[in-house]
Formats: C-alpha cells, structure tokens, sequence
C-alpha cells in the first residue's frame, strides 16, 4: 500500500466525514497527512486512529476562512513533512434555504467556508506545489452542480463556483508549465454528519434520493476516500480541469423535485 508513499497531504475538514476517510485512505497508502479542521478533539482522534494504523499524520488547527492560519499551517506541515503534494479542500458546510427564506449574510457565511476558503488555501499552498514541481488540488464540490434542489440556495451557488476555480485554476498552473493539477469530486448523498443534522435529514428530497440511486444505496465515505487517493497519486498524471462525480448515479436519473 505505497501508491502515496513519499507524498505530503493536507485535508482541511480532515477530522471526521469525507475529509476523515480521505485522510485515513491517503495514510493507509504512504501518504504524511496534515489533518485541518475546526474541531480539535476529533482531528486529534483521527491522527491517534491514523497513527495507531501504522499511518504518519499530525493535526494542524485551521479555520479555512483565516488566511493566516492558511500560512501558519502550511509552515507547520514544511517544517513537519518536508513539502506538500496534495491539497484536498474538502472543509464545507450546507445550510438549506429556499431563494425566498434566504439572507444575504447566511450566504455570505456559506461563500466563506465553501468557496473562499478553498481560494485560500489554493493561493496558501500552490507555492509549495510549484516548489516541489508537482502536485494535486482536489476541491470538494457537490452533485449539487447537477441536481437542482429548491433548497440548496446557498450549498448550490457555492458549489458550482467551486467547481470552476477548480478550473480557471488547472488551466493556468497547466499553462505555466506546472506539473500540478486541479480537479473538483461532486459526491452524492454520503452518509455523513453534514447529511445526518437534523435539519438536513428531514428534507424531503433525503429520503427521495435515497430511493432513487441508480446502485441502490447513498456512498460510504471509503468510496470517496479511494476516488482521493486516485486523484491525489501518479496514477491521474493526465487528469486536469476535471469533474468526479461520486454518486452511484444519482445525477444522471430525472426524479420529481418534493413540493411543499
Ligand atoms: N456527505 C455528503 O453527503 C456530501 C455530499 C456532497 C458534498 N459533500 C461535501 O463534502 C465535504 C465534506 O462533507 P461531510 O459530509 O464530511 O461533512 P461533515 O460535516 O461531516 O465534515 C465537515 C468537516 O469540515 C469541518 N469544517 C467546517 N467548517 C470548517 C472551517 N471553517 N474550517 C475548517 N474546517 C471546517 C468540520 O469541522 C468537519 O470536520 C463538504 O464540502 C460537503 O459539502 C458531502
């Protein structure tokens, strides 16, 4: 298991959900993983349970919105590791509104962590990319770039955004000659604390979509983890300015959107 060996990953949301199983999957293949969140105490356990796997990892304390925290964290993680590889933008938050219930300061808070907080780490880290003379961005999207959900005012808008910085980009690091690469993952339904808040699992499209799925069941965070570690490795040399959709499916079925 060494598809990552010698490689240094940063994961912001690193400390449980998506972000935990992307951190364990690039471990469990060699990779030193910085483990970026909010939350202290998980991100500690998911280094604990990394390193009692046998896996390198350290927890490095990040707010994606704070730019200094952006630099102090990349410092950290040189300092520890040697370089970085892979950044995984993977830290977001869904808070469903309808364009009628929504405000301009909820969207603002969304745009934050969803969008400019990605922003800032590409622009914290691609240095240390082009210093090392390759590298992968991975930005955590949503099917919601394909799914239209009345309630995914914000998640939505944020989402689509990211997908295309993810582009604009892969283009330009491509074009100055960087061997780095940047591709977005637009996950389906996981099963994940973002889809299990109260306020999310009652939304009536939860339990449509959940019997819509083309492979009959929502993703298991091991499923994105391994999509990661192929986008985060030597094995997608070739792959750039591109989408992953991870959603058994789901985006490409009509459904009937839920009225109420
Ligand atoms: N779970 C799903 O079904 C699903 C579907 C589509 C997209 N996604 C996306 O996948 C990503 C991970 O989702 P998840 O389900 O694992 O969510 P989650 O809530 O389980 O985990 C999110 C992590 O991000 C961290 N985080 C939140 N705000 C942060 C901030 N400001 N700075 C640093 N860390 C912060 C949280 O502490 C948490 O550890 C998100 O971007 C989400 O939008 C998830």
């Amino acid at each position: 298991m060494d598809r990552m060996s010698a490689k240094v990953a940063i994961v912001t949301g690193g400390a449980r959900g998506l972000g935990g199983a992307a951190a364990s999957a690039l471990a469990a293949e060699g990779a030193s993983v910085v483990v970026a969140d909010i939350l202290t105490d998980a991100g500690q356990e998911k280094v604990d349970e990394i390193t009692a796997a046998g896996g390198t990892a350290r927890f490095a304390l990040l707010d994606v919105r704070d730019a200094d925290a952006w630099a102090r964290v990349v410092d950290e993680s040189i300092a520890a590791y040697g370089g970085i590889d892979v950044l995984v933008n993977n830290a977001g938050i869904a808070l469903p509104r309808t364009i009628e219930d929504a405000t301009l300061d909820e969207f603002k808070h969304v745009m934050d962590i969803n969008l400019y907080g990605p922003f800032l780490g590409i622009q914290a880290v691609l240095p240390a990319l082009i210093a090392r003379g390759s590298g992968s961005i991975i930005n955590v999207s949503s099917n919601s770039t394909e799914m239209i959900v009345p309630t995914t005012t914000y998640y939505a808008a944020s989402k689509a955004a990211l997908a295309n910085l993810t582009k604009t980009t892969a283009v330009h690091v491509a074009l100055k000659g960087y061997e780095i690469r940047s591709n977005s993952i637009h996950p389906g339904p996981h099963a994940t604390a973002i889809l299990e808040a109260p306020e999310v699992a009652r939304m009536p499209h939860i339990q449509q979509m959940r019997e819509t799925v083309p492979l009959g069941r929502f993703g298991r965070p091991e499923d994105f983890g391994s999509l990661v570690v192929f986008l985060a490795s030597d094995e997608s040399t070739y792959i750039t300015a591109s989408e992953f959709f991870i959603d058994g499916g789901l985006s490409r079925v009509s459904y009937t959107n839920a009225r109420g």
